[in-house]
């Protein structure tokens, strides 16, 4: 495309464009572009439709998100009601099947398409001249409820098909079963309850009233049933073709057998493929490929007669509970771990199973000597279901106090986690913080792993993150771990990370609740420093500090609520005064030199009422090459002050030298440039 103004008709080729992209992307597998090169004409995109906003189409790949929560959903009513499949595990079951089809068909032999069972739930999409118009769940099967809005962030779902078609085709929405691990350990890290399993996940998801929390999510689609439509084929496995010809996602394991023998080799290979997908299959749906055949088959009350669904049996095992362990995490979390009798389970020895929390332990009153089924979420995590035969010992309790530091332990109303508040001292918490802290992607300390933390912690030689500083190879000598050459490579390693480490890198370090990488490089490249932080934090209401503090690009409440009251908490101020002391007290060096322009190498700060949004005038600094950031330091070069501009800007304007201009003087500046 272009730089010069586009036509609209370049703007529709472009979205079709960008529509191929997501289908290659999400459906194929295949990306035709690098994902920089996608955000690049995205945003093109949308600065396209912000400068010609009546061009826009609905079905613009910048659609997906950003509508308004909802506040219920409307239901949708069918002619053609969504059924269930008659079901078996048995394999003398499925030839009885055969053997039905086959009398009803008086004899004739049939092909068959054989299809992932995936553990999702239904849904129905409608397309109308080719534009996606309505989705919805199955609900009862004749009253689903529409979800259209959710279903649109689901980006392997095509808002535009290739053909101007008009189609009512269904299928099942599902999550991976890596993302089903990654949400659920965000919401055990939040101290929330994880899902059950991806299949609740996925429904869960599909169901939120808010899009963007769905678009956050991951789900994805596969599609299985035509209902309705223009387009005609003889066959189930040729109309399927059709339908990927369209642009829709149909899965890439269907497989065509010719007579019922090879629908049972396919069973038999499923044995071993089912586990290795990336997302869970519960059995397979084998049907009748011929659609006269289908015909002449019919229905029951509840199922079509012309297919079957085929369920693996899932795995599960039968153990012995040996004993419940109390572990602290590095954020104070407080959880139970089975410990189980060592037993094979799908590949693998488990021995010990997680329980989420206390209250999943007092609800089977778990004890010592219990018989347990154990099965794997997600097909990988072990977890106990139910108690089969109870031993009749005393049940387990939740712990009062932690196991490490002695603490009493909290639990916060409305939350299923059990916490300990010692956050700087209880040594189970050190011990993880100081291997996260020195782990690669933070502080980047070689020679500290688990063990000679544990003894380094033990000894009584560091009592906090900051000791780590203070540790020399006399000390280190006097711990069996430690010899001459480990001693003295550990202490260079310290001494090293203290002058590499940049300042997004010793926040991530720190573990503030919630704050990763990303989040700590929007903060060190606005803030600059500690006492940019603390500047803010000391001097602000906790409310503006927070407000302030979200109005960076990519940081929402949740991380800006935590950021603050992790600097407001005494002991984590100390921690960071100490840790400055001690020489690990970076400024952010912010990479000015990607962009040119007049304001290029400039860094400003913006306060108090100015005439539009803080975020449209920063947009235009940095447009031209300028930087925004929120704090004033010796980094700053210019302190835009709008009204009401607060004493605590100007006077460290002052301090540092800072040149404080108003909006005139700034509107003049650009002019210039
Ligand atoms: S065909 C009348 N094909 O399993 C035919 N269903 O109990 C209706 N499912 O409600 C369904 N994968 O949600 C079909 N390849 C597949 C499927 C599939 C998963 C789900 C679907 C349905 C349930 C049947």
């Amino acid at each position: 495309m272009s730089n010069s103004e586009p036509t609209r008709k370049e703007y529709l080729e472009y979205v079709e464009q960008l529509t191929e992209y997501d289908r290659a992307y999400y459906n194929d597998s295949a990306p035709k572009i690098s994902d920089v090169e996608y955000d690049q004409l995205l945003k093109r995109l949308s600065v396209i439709e912000k400068n010609n906003p009546e061009w826009i189409v609905d079905y613009s790949p910048t659609r997906r998100v950003g509508y308004k929560p909802l506040a219920g959903f409307k239901k949708v009513e069918r002619d053609i009601p969504m059924l269930s499949l008659d079901n078996t595990y048995d394999q003398d079951e499925l030839k009885a099947f055969f053997e039905r089809v086959s009398k009803g068909l008086d004899g004739e032999t049939s092909s068959y398409v054989v299809e992932p069972k995936i553990d999702g739930l239904g849904v129905e999409l409608e397309y109308k001249g080719g534009v996606f118009t309505r989705g919805s769940t199955r609900g009862d099967g004749r009253v689903g409820e529409d979800v259209t809005q959710n279903l649109k962030t689901v980006k392997g779902v095509p808002l535009k098909l290739r053909e101007e078609i008009d189609v009512v085709i269904r299928g099942e929405v599902f999550m991976t079963k890596e993302n089903f691990r990654v949400v659920n350990n965000k919401r055990e890290e939040k101290g929330e309850e994880p899902f059950k399993n991806p299949r609740n996940l996925a429904s869960g998801t599909l169901k939120l009233l808010d899009p963007r929390t769905v678009a956050e999510r991951p789900l994805h689609v596969t599609l299985y049933d035509v209902v309705a439509g223009d387009r005609k084929a003889p066959s189930h496995f040729d109309l399927l073709k059709l339908v990927k010809s369209w642009g829709l996602p149909v899965s890439k394991h269907n497989t065509k057998a010719e007579k019922w023998q090879e629908v049972w080799r396919e069973v038999e290979e499923w044995e071993t493929k089912k586990n290795s997908l990336p997302f869970e299959v519960d059995g397979l749906v084998i049907k009748i490929d011929d659609f006269s055949q289908r015909k002449r088959l019919g229905f029951t009350s509840k199922f079509p007669r012309w297919a079957i669904a085929f369920k693996f049996p899932a795995d599960k095992v039968t153990t012995l509970i040996k004993a419940v362990e109390v572990n602290v995490g590095r954020t104070g979390a407080v959880t139970p771990i089975a410990i189980l009798e060592p037993v094979e389970l799908s590949g693998t020895t488990v021995a010990r199973a997680s329980m989420h929390n206390w209250d999943q332990v007092e609800k089977m009153s778990l004890s010592k000597g219990d018989r347990v089924v154990v099965h794997k979420a997600g097909e990988i995590i072990p977890q106990v279901l139910e108690v089969t035969v109870g031993s009749g010992a005393k049940p387990f309790e939740r712990p009062k106090t932690c196991p490490s530091c002695d603490s009493l332990l909290e639990q916060e109303v409305g939350k299923v986690v059990l916490q300990c508040m010692n956050t700087t001292m209880c040594p189970a918490q050190l011990v993880q913080s100081i291997e996260f802290f020195a782990g690669r992607k933070q502080m980047n300390i070689d020679g500290l792993g688990e063990k000679s933390v544990i003894q380094l912690v033990e000894s009584g030689h560091v009592k906090s993150l900051s000791d780590l500083f203070l540790l020399n190879i006399e000390t280190l000598l006097t711990l069996e771990r430690f010899g001459q050459l480990s001693a003295e490579n550990l202490v260079s390693a310290i001494e090293r990370s203290k002058k590499e480490a940049s300042f997004d890198r010793v926040l991530t370090s720190l573990g503030i609740r919630h704050v990763g990488g990303v989040a700590a490089k929007a903060l060190a490249d606005n803030f600059l420093n500690f006492d940019g932080i603390f500047n803010l934090v000391e001097k602000e209401t906790k409310e503006a500090a927070v407000e302030t503090i979200v109005y960076i690009d990519g940081i929402g409440d949740v991380i800006a609520e935590s950021v603050v009251s992790y600097f407001s908490d005494k002991g984590h101020a100390l921690l960071i005064r100490r840790l400055q002391k001690h020489g690990l007290d970076p400024t952010q060096v912010i990479d000015l030199a990607e962009k040119d322009g007049a304001f290029s190498g400039k860094v400003f700060v913006l306060t108090g009422k100015l005439s539009a949004p803080r975020e449209k005038i920063a947009k235009e600094i940095e447009a031209l090459g300028g930087k925004v950031t929120k704090s004033v330091s010796k980094s700053t070069d210019y302190l835009v002050a709008g009204e009401k501009t607060g004493k605590n800007k100007t006077e460290a304007a002052a301090k540092h030298g800072v040149k404080v201009v108003d909006e005139n003087a700034l509107r003049e500046l650009m002019s210039q440039s």
